[in-house]
């Protein structure tokens, strides 16, 4: 083990699970490690499909083992969609703003973000915004308040932080990769908020699934591709997942680097997984106990 293992070790209250997947495989740690040092030099598809795929598939995985919604305690279930929703409530002011970051450079990537920043807004005079139909579902279906909600996991607050970084970031390479953590683990952290949030109908009111019908609207919106919000049969989420990668898998024609690419990935993807590790560690007591 060398110096740096050691010390962030011990400065740490968890071992971040993107960490543990690097010591469990070790051939994607050292490829990427030779993809950020100029060693290696590998398609975006590669990057895309070889790499950050299986190890965003793997962690959140883990993530929806050790959350384990479905015997989660209402304490639980309720803390993270409160601590999640910090999130939701400015990734549209996120977007605008990467969009507004990068469009110099490539005014196609800035359309992409631009275009999803809109998506998330809604459609004016007939759906409003992506964020105020999912607070409202909440407070219909589940009577579960999030506005004005303050996060008080220190991962979440770091997320918040370390994303308000990104993208105002100088440089795009960067920005492209981390949203595309961000757009990549989306669908599995909305499966997971479903999860949860039915969970809580099941202990809170003895409802789930269509039977919380404003949520399972919002739910289907992002997940479904038959959804009328899905364009040409893909679903929303996965739409702003593919949207963004086009530019890794096409990095050299719009001249995005791939070293700054992973490091963006993994500037973003770390924050995101170590929230739901802190609350999983916060509510593990009571995890079993509705
Ligand atoms: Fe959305």
């Amino acid at each position: 083990m060398n110096v740096s293992s050691t010390r962030s070790k011990s400065l740490r209250k968890f071992s971040s699970k993107v960490d543990l997947f690097f010591l469990s495989n070790p051939s994607v740690h050292q490829s990427l490690k030779r993809v950020i040092s100029r060693e290696l030099t590998i398609t975006g598809d590669a990057l895309v499909d070889e790499f950050f795929t299986p190890m965003i598939s793997s962690i959140y995985y883990e993530i929806e083992r050790e959350v384990n919604a479905e015997a989660a305690s209402a304490y639980r279930a309720e803390l993270v969609i409160k601590e999640l929703s910090t999130f939701a409530r400015v990734n549209s002011q996120f977007l605008k703003r990467a969009s507004h970051s990068v469009e110099g450079f490539c005014p196609e990537f800035a359309h992409e973000l631009m275009r999803n920043f809109l998506e998330e807004g809604g459609d004016r005079g007939s759906l409003p915004a992506h964020y105020v139909l999912y607070a409202g579902a909440l407070i219909r279906d589940l009577d579960v308040f999030v506005n004005g909600y303050i996060p008080q996991a220190e991962s979440s607050r770091l997320l918040l932080w370390l994303h308000e970084i990104i993208v105002n970031s100088h440089c795009p390479s960067t920005i492209l990769g981390g949203y595309y953590a961000t757009e990549a683990v989306a669908t599995a952290e909305t499966e997971e908020l479903r999860r949860l949030t039915n969970r809580l109908g099941q202990l809170k009111v003895g409802k789930t699934g269509a039977d919380l019908p404003n949520l399972d609207y919002y739910y289907r919106l992002h997940l479904d591709n038959t959804h009328e919000g899905a364009t040409q049969g893909v679903a929303v989420e996965e739409g702003h997942q593919e949207g963004i990668a086009l530019f890794i898998r096409n990095a050299n024609r719009y001249g995005f680097l791939m070293p700054q690419i992973v490091d963006g990935f993994l500037q973003l993807l770390g924050p995101l997984v170590d929230q739901w590790t802190e609350l999983c560690m916060l509510t593990n007591a009571e995890s079993n106990l509705p």
